[in-house]
């Protein structure tokens, strides 16, 4: 009877896979993975420092590709190059999701 302890892990196994590769971020873990985040890009995403860019509703995909790229050095940048070198993809990932989460409204002038 090894068949179904077989059949168990390899189950166990394809459901570990599928949510690693599906991973979709947390926000409420990326709302405290921004403590230092939040000096240049605010705890709102919404910038407090003239040279860095809101984050606010941004598309999760484009600043999940954002970090990636400043992590690897694709992307340069002297401070987003230091800050995204210790982030893992989940950290990533989880950020991603929490600055994409806040709502910002458009007003037309
Ligand atoms: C010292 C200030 C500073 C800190 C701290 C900082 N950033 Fe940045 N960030 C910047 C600046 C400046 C840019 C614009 C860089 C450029 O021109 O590529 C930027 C760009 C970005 C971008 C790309 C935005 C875009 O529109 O392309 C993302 C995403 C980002 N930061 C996320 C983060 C996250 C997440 C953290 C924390 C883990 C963080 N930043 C910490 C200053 C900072």
């Amino acid at each position: 009877m090894q068949f179904i302890p077989i059949v168990a892990l390899t189950g166990f196994f394809l459901v570990g896979v599928f949510s690693y590769l599906t991973y979709a971020g947390d926000a409420r873990a990326g709302r405290q993975k921004i403590t230092t985040c939040q000096a240049c890009h605010g705890l709102d995403g919404l910038s407090k420092n003239p040279e860095s860019p809101n984050l606010a509703g941004q598309v999760e995909s484009y600043l999940a590709r954002s970090l990636e790229a400043y992590r690897s050095g694709e992307r340069k940048n002297d401070a987003m190059n230091i800050v995204a070198k210790d982030l893992t993809d989940e950290d990533i990932a989880d950020v991603a999701a929490y600055y994409a989460s806040i709502q910002v409204d458009v007003l037309p002038p």
